[in-house]
């Protein structure tokens, strides 16, 4: 079931045209729709049923309090990366103990919080953090549960910006010298090693990739248990890809059946960090058009999102499919739907095909959830965007819109900058 369709000509989130919830907010608007959140967390967590694991929705795809706690309500836990999503998370009333701590390069602070806060698991990513924690946990009087995100060298065959388990990323312990630092951990005496993890990448359209990492992985744990070191929790990151435009990525249940039968004879709890898979197509970005104009053969529709809203399709040179809110029937011309901020960067789309805008008519841009507020800015001085929940046909605001004051909060002009 699709929960942004039309009706007639006019594009609706649930039962709410989308057009109404502008009326009330403005644009640009982020607009998320709670039965399709709902339906991809559980389509993705049910697919696991039969397995003992543990969703932990990776939030820096979408970090609002209400997204958390709709996933909490359905029983998830988070992972994160820093130390502000722990306290979101916490805020957002995520149990401690659902909670699993990625990151190449947590500071200090932010491990005696996730300390303090008794996570349930710390993914390490190097032998000086491996090091660090045992003494911040030391001081503590603390024991930590540490799992060693491993990169296994496979290739996801997806962008290389978001390809994070190949030996020339940053990310991990390389497999071959995994055995050893598992060993060197296991005899440090505040660190408790009961898990593996890792996470190969971003926007996966096969199951191959993560089949190759799990063989890997199952090798190494076996190993491992040779050696004396029980593994509890098998981490295995997150992933799974989206459509965006053409591709046809794995439903959770083809990734589930893939991976099922390997831990299907292991006491392990499997943890699984999807982000994207949930959250993408229940977003939605809703720009008004402000101007449009043409320079030489080129149409362009001027609107007032830009890249600062969303910047995926600069930085990745990213596919959003791109709707109009109320169908024109005007028929379809190419164009570019450019931003109002002065780099040329600033683009949704380049040569698409659209139905002809006129000024002050609504687009969505689709697919928008994941990595869309999350990754927003201020640049420009522009306020960020508005987001809200829809709710059959009810919608709520999760997020008012910044204003001119939010934009200044906490800068301070010093005194030898006044003058009389
Ligand atoms: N776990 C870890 C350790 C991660 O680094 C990530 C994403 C995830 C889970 C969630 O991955 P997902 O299920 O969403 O693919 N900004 C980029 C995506 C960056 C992904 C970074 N790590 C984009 O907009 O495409």
């Amino acid at each position: 079931m699709h929960h942004f369709q039309y009706k007639k000509s006019e594009l609706y989130c649930e039962e709410i045209p989308v057009s109404e919830v502008v009326l009330e907010v403005g644009t640009p608007l982020y607009l998320y729709s709670h039965a399709t959140l709902r339906q991809h967390f559980r389509a993705f967590d049910d697919a696991f049923a039969g397995v003992k694991h543990l969703t932990c929705f990776s939030m820096k795809s979408n970090s609002n309090l209400a997204i958390l706690r709709l996933f909490i309500l359905e029983g998830g836990g988070v992972d994160i990366v820093s130390g502000g999503e722990l306290y979101r998370a916490l805020k957002a009333g995520v149990e401690p103990g659902k909670i699993v701590f990625s990151g190449v390069g947590k500071q200090v602070e932010d491990l005696e919080y996730a300390l303090k806060s008794d996570v349930l698991l710390f993914n390490v990513e190097s032998t000086q953090e491996i090091l660090r924690l045992n003494d911040v946990a030391g001081a503590m009087g603390k024991k930590a549960r540490v799992a060693i995100r491993i990169n296994p060298d496979v290739d996801p065959k997806t962008h290389p910006y978001v390809s994070t388990g190949l030996k020339e990323n940053k990310f991990g312990i390389d497999i071959s010298e995994a055995p050893e630092q598992y060993t060197a951990a296991a005899g440090m005496k505040n660190l408790k090693v009961c898990g593996v993890s890792c996470h190969i990448g971003s926007q996966l359209t096969q199951v191959s990739p993560f089949v190759d990492a799990l063989g890997k992985l199952m090798q190494m744990i076996k190993k491992l248990e040779e050696a004396g070191i029980r593994i509890d929790y098998l981490d295995l990151g997150g992933g799974l890809g989206i459509t965006y435009d053409k591709e046809d990525p794995p439903h959770p249940s083809e990734y589930a059946k893939a991976i099922k039968d390997e831990l299907k004879m292991t006491d392990m709890t499997l943890i699984l960090e999807p982000g994207r898979v949930i959250m993408g197509n229940a977003g939605i970005l809703v720009t008004k058009v402000l101007y449009t104009k043409s320079i030489k053969d080129n149409l362009f529709f001027i609107v007032d999102a830009a890249m600062n809203d969303l910047i995926r399709p600069s930085l990745y040179d990213s596919y959003h499919g791109i709707q109009s809110v109320k169908k024109s029937g005007r028929g379809t011309v190419t164009a570019d739907i450019v931003g109002p901020i002065c780099e040329s960067g600033d683009f949704f789309a380049k040569g698409r095909e659209v139905e002809s805008f006129e000024p002050g008519e609504l687009l969505a841009i689709m697919s928008a959830g994941a990595y869309g507020f999350s990754m927003s800015s201020n640049y420009n001085s522009r306020p960020r965007a508005c987001e809200v929940m829809v709710r059959k046909d009810r919608f709520y605001v999760i997020r008012a819109r910044e204003s001119y004051e939010d934009l200044i909060r906490g800068e301070v002009i010093p005194d030898f900058l006044i003058q009389e």
